[in-house]
């Protein structure tokens, strides 16, 4: 097939005739690369599921019988919890996450206590079989069936894979795979879909797991594994600030089970451990109150976890106020912050406002907002919150406080927590069970859950 010169965009795969500055799909700049695809239109052949069970003539959906999925578990319980209680044999999983979050330790430590009674097989295009046997010893691992390869050409890891007919293969990374049947460099596009579709066919015909490996940096021209999304079956995304030592595996998607779980990890001297607690760890329930500080329920996946919120309001020593968040949308502070201005008549105008969430996590959902809004109050009146206090609650342009979700499994955790009181939004008040030695306390403004939070 003749070959033709495009350029696709490094990160979406948008293919152009000429070379754009700024992607159309994806909106990055500077992200095209020439490239050499076959066929009249469109990126070198892709290979499907079609390919692999052959042809196959249509069916009546009726007529097709499901064998019951085969799970087996990690040995890594949040990794499990994840993947959707275990991993489902023969399926393919993507971990991605920014360089030095931890995927390969968390690969390696997995390997270490599947291999106990599974084969695994780990190819390496980044470390060498040294370096993996120091990380190994690092971590403690015994490895029975463990077996490792520096190689990064797509052809010999297929016949390696047939010969050893291992549980799973786990690639690290994604981006150094190559097919000699294509030109282009290893880590673009066209490599590194040919490449992982390839691996995915032959793993899908051999019945093996498959783990790719990819990195995604935060403005990364890098071609991304987002590219894999749709070709495999479960998507996970292992998070945290670099700074701190607290990780958070993310399902994106999954073919076998639902998508809103995260594993939380932290990172220690001997690899990754479990937080079977992470309520005790993002808020430690303080005996001597500093303003500032408030903890909040936030919903993470299908669980509960309560977190501090931290924020510094101060005097600007600039000329222009600084406005810095960590683990917030920073947009989203400053539009509460505007509602505070305008409902509460609190001036910020020449004050400097950072904002931090305990432990590196990062809180998306808006039920986080008032604690946002109380320790902003509670840093510019420099007024403690009470510590037996844990509030929940979106917040609206006019500073009210609207319904959130599961308040139930909220107020259940502050108060296994040993946490006294909870100011949550008044309409919600209805679908919570009522303790003795929890009080509950409606608000419908955040000027209203002022008059209750300070000590
Ligand atoms: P790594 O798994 O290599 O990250 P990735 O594969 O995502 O690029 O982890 C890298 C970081 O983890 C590295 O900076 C060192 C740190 N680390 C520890 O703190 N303790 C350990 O036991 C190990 C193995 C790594
Ligand atoms: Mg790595």
């Amino acid at each position: 097939m003749a070959l033709k010169t495009v350029f696709l965009c490094q990160n979406c795969g948008y293919q152009s005739v000429k070379w754009i500055g700024k992607c159309p799909e994806c909106e990055r700049w500077n992200s095209f690369v020439q490239e050499h695809v076959s066929g009249p239109d469109g990126p070198a052949v892709s290979r499907g599921i079609g390919d692999i069970a052959g042809t196959c003539p249509p069916r009546k959906l009726s007529d097709v019988k499901i064998s019951r999925l085969l799970r087996a578990a990690t040995g890594i319980g949040e990794l499990d919890r994840v993947l959707g209680d275990g991993l489902v044999e023969g399926s393919v999983v993507l971990v991605g996450g920014e360089p030095g979050i931890g995927k390969s330790t968390l690969m390696l430590q997995m390997s270490a206590i599947m291999s106990r009674d599974k084969k695994i097989l780990y190819v390496s295009g980044e470390e060498s079989v040294n370096q993996l046997k120091l990380r190994s010893e690092r971590i403690n691992a015994s490895f029975d069936n463990f077996y490792i390869v520096n190689e990064t050409n797509t052809s010999l890891i297929m016949s390696y894979m047939k010969e050893l007919q291992p549980w799973a293969v786990i690639v690290d990374s994604v981006q150094t795979l190559y097919s000699p049947g294509f030109e282009q460099s290893s880590g673009t596009v066209t490599q590194i879909k040919e490449s992982s579709a390839l691996l995915t066919a032959s793993a899908k015909a051999l019945g093996i797991c498959v783990f790719f490996v990819g990195h995604i940096t935060k403005e990364g021209v890098i071609a991304g594994p987002k590219l894999l999304e749709h070709i495999v079956d479960c998507v996970i995304y292992f998070e945290g600030q670099r700074e701190s030592s607290f990780r958070v595996l993310r399902a994106i998607k999954n073919r076998f089970g639902a998508t809103d779980e995260v594993g939380i990890f932290s990172m220690t001297d001997q690899g990754l451990k479990e937080v079977k607690e992470p309520s005790r760890i993002f808020s430690c329930r303080r005996h001597n109150t500093i303003p500032g500080s408030c903890v909040m329920a936030a919903l993470e996946g299908a669980r509960v976890i309560l977190i501090e919120v931290q924020a510094l309001v101060s005097g600007s020593s600039y000329g222009i106020p600084r406005q810095k968040a960590i683990g917030f949308d920073s947009n989203r502070m400053l539009l509460l912050a505007a509602g505070l201005v305008k409902n509460i008549g609190i001036n910020l105008a020449n004050y400097d406002m950072f904002l931090n969430v305990v432990g590196g996590v990062r809180v998306d959902e808006p039920a986080s907002d008032l604690a946002v809004c109380v320790a902003i109050c509670s840093s510019f009146k420099n007024k403690p919150v009470r510590n037996d206090t844990v509030v929940a609650g979106e917040v609206g342009l006019c500073s009210e406080v609207r319904s959130v979700s599961q308040v139930r499994l909220r107020v259940n955790e502050a108060k296994r927590m040993g946490f006294k009181r909870f100011v949550m939004p008044a309409s919600d008040l209805e679908n919570v069970i009522r303790y003795k030695d929890m009080e509950l306390i409606g608000v419908d403004s955040v000027k209203q859950a002022l008059g209750e939070v300070f000590v």
